[in-house]
């Protein structure tokens, strides 16, 4: 605006082009004569290259490039290329008046006469540095992430074209997968995928739902190189061009087979915990519903005995008797197994060498399996023993072994081996460290399917014909493991037998021989005169039975129906001799009552009668104990353990109460 509009339209064109060349800045725009001499310089090419008009104006241009490139004869070169071609056009380094470098983009023109003599050049140069320096920079960028890319271990990341054929590696790739960039590159990535899903057509669904969805993302098997799987985390995003058509893809896949791993021995738990719960509930309820039968059927057995001694001799009598017996018996047996079951058990913790066990048990098993059924047994020369109670581990491979029978109904062979395994924590079993013999009886029966095995150690669960079998075997053979601070495991499948694995602590003590204190009493009854008992039971069934037992055997029975009276008994001074007591009762505990009586009549013999887990495990309880329900013969071979020694028949000892009454 700075001169009149009248000024303007009176410029010739040739000097309209001057002002306009005059005013670019972004351009150096000048002219050289054929020679190659700078004739005319704009204010682009002053700010640029730095020299003023006066200053260059009949300079030679080359003084614009650099040492080297003049000596290589460029600047000669770039007009006779735009004399021969009509154009030279070139990025390069020039040189600023100062020194300076800058990247040029540098286009030169001929300038000719309508008979076509090259009169000149026009010459523009454009300053790129900046845009070099930025392209240099984003390539350096992009040569980072690449590299970043390459460098990356943990993660396979690579790219796939639009047709899902692999179009670079990295070394996570590799390491993941195993397959090294020529062998892979340009393969198609299904290659990747277990064949049941390339059967169903995934790695083309992973790449239509991507494409549709503009991500997929998913966790599951993949194969790698040497035919192994990994449990891969796979995301793969699209690639698009401007106008949104479909490039490639690029993937990422992490291998998360251990945590996956981890994940279900986490689940693996909660099921074993789930499981030992719900044992641990049903056993609650077994061993209440147990005890109370266990009560009832010492009545109905004691009666029965004393009522067999008293009827008179009719053979038809005699055989309902017998019925009535063996139906309690078989009741006895139940209750038996369902408080092992429940692990309410009395055990005798003793140690045990199983192969000696289980040649004692020869003749029996023999006659359990019958004749279609072999057994072997595979033991090591040298086996620790384990803490258990004999009978009940004979019992318990009883159990084991008669099932085996059971799933071969077509005969078969049983193996029974052991072997001594240190558990470390953690282990597959969930016992506690230590040192164990894992004691297993394997058939090649019919085995069971998975639902069958879970449920197989749950009282009362049987696949047997009704009659056949009551589902109290494992059951029983599960508590006496767990009471003994061991474990029953089961493996098995359907059509692949079975292998049933006691695992028992090894015992710490050398092993003494079975020791037959129990058993030995026998029929004592007869030196042992005539005594007087105290029967202490809260339960008045049990308690009038137990008092007719000790009177059929000639002895005199006291009854008290709590600890307070049989304290009131003693105390009044009534002699007694000895004193039986049930352990579980109102206001005073069997235990509790001992420890009165230990206090005020240290001399008076206590056997505590149990049939429930009443004392908690721990407890040392150093008295003489019969479990319910005994049988006559059983009170008279503790009442001749636990009666006072050196005692001649018919004399009756006499205790001095606290009050200082004799009688
Ligand atoms: N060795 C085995 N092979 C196949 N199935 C077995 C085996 N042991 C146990 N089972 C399955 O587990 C169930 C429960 O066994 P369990 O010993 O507790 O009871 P049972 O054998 O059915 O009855 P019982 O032991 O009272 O005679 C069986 O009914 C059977 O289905
Ligand atoms: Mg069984």
């Amino acid at each position: 605006m700075e001169r009149s509009d009248g000024f303007v339209k009176s410029l010739t064109d040739d000097g309209r082009y001057r002002l306009l060349i005059e005013a670019v800045t972004d351009y150096a725009i000048y002219m050289l004569d054929p020679a190659g001499i700078v004739t005319s310089w704009n204010p682009g090419a002053q700010r640029f290259k730095g020299y003023a008009p006066d200053e260059i104006i009949g300079q030679h241009f080359s003084k614009f490039y650099s040492e080297e490139d003049r000596k290589a004869g460029l600047p000669a070169r770039a007009l006779e290329t735009a004399r021969r071609e009509g154009k030279f056009e070139n990025e390069g380094w020039r040189i600023r008046k100062d020194g300076t470098r800058f990247w040029a983009y540098v286009v030169i023109d001929p300038i000719r006469t309508p008979s076509s003599e090259v009169i000149g050049f026009a010459k523009i140069t454009r300053d790129l540095t900046e845009r070099r320096e930025a392209e240099l920079a984003l390539r350096q960028s992009e040569e980072q992430f690449r590299l970043l890319v390459q460098g990356v271990t943990d993660y396979a990341i690579y790219l796939l074209d639009a047709n899902g054929n692999v179009t670079n590696w990295n070394l996570g790739a590799q390491r993941i997968k195993g397959y090294l960039p020529h062998e892979i590159i340009g393969r198609h990535f299904s290659q990747f995928y277990t064949e049941e899903d390339r059967k169903t057509g995934q790695p083309q669904n992973a790449l239509a739902t991507a494409a549709r969805e503009g991500r997929f993302e998913k966790e599951s098997w993949r194969v790698r190189k040497d035919g192994t799987r990994f449990w891969a985390h796979v995301v793969i995003d699209p690639i698009r061009d401007g106008n949104g058509t479909i490039l490639g893809y690029a993937k990422i896949t992490r291998d998360i087979t251990e945590r996956k791993e981890a994940q279900q021995k986490l689940e693996k738990t909660r099921e074993a915990l789930f499981q030992s719960q719900k044992m641990d509930a049903i056993g609650q309820l077994t061993g209440g519903i147990a005890h109370d039968f266990n009560n009832l059927l010492m009545a109905v057995l004691g009666s029965l005995e004393l009522m067999r001694k008293r009827l008179p001799d009719d053979p038809k009598l005699m055989a309902l008797l017998d019925n009535a017996v063996q139906g309690a018996q078989r009741g006895s047996a139940l209750t038996k197994r369902m408080l092992a079951f429940a692990r309410h058990q009395e055990l005798k913790q003793e140690p045990i060498e199983i192969p000696d066990l289980v040649r004692g048990m020869t003749e029996l098993l023999q006659r359990s399996l019958g004749s279609s059924v072999g057994i072997e047994t595979h033991f090591p020369l040298v086996l620790k023993p384990v803490n258990a109670d004999a009978n009940q581990l004979e019992m318990a491979l009883l159990n084991l072994t008669v099932n085996a029978r059971d799933a071969m109904p077509d005969g078969g062979q049983i193996v029974m081996a052991a072997r001594e395994e240190l558990v470390a924590a953690g282990h597959v079993t969930g016992l506690a460290p230590g040192a164990y013999v894992c004691l297993t009886v394997t058939d090649t029966g019919v085995g069971m399917d998975e639902a069958t095995l879970s449920r197989a150690r749950e009282p009362f669960f049987t696949t047997k014909e009704p009659g056949k079998g009551t589902g109290l075997g494992l059951s029983m053979v599960h508590g006496l493991t767990e009471q003994f601070g061991g474990r029953l495991t089961l493996q098995s499948g359907q059509g692949e037998g079975t292998t049933a694995a006691l695992w028992l602590p090894v015992a710490n003590a050398r092993p003494q021989a079975i020791d037959q204190i129990q058993r030995s009493a026998g029929d004592a009854a007869k030196d042992q005169g005539s005594l007087v008992v105290l029967a202490v039971d809260d339960d008045g069934l049990v308690l009038t039975n137990t008092i007719a037992m000790l009177d059929d055997l000639g002895h005199t029975g006291l009854a008290a129906s709590s600890g307070r009276e049989a304290l009131d008994i003693l105390r009044r001074g009534d002699s007694v001799d000895l004193v039986i007591t049930d352990q579980i009762m109102a206001q005073m505990t069997g235990l509790q009552l001992a420890e009165v009586i230990k206090r005020e009549w240290p001399d008076l013999p206590v056997i505590l009668a149990t049939g429930y887990a009443e004392i908690a495990p721990g407890t040392e309880v150093n008295l003489p104990k019969l479990s319910k329900p005994f049988t006559q013969a059983e009170l008279v071979a503790e009442l001749a353990r636990a009666a006072p020694s050196g005692r001649k028949a018919g004399r009756v000892l006499k205790f001095r109460t606290g009050a200082g009454s004799t009688t």
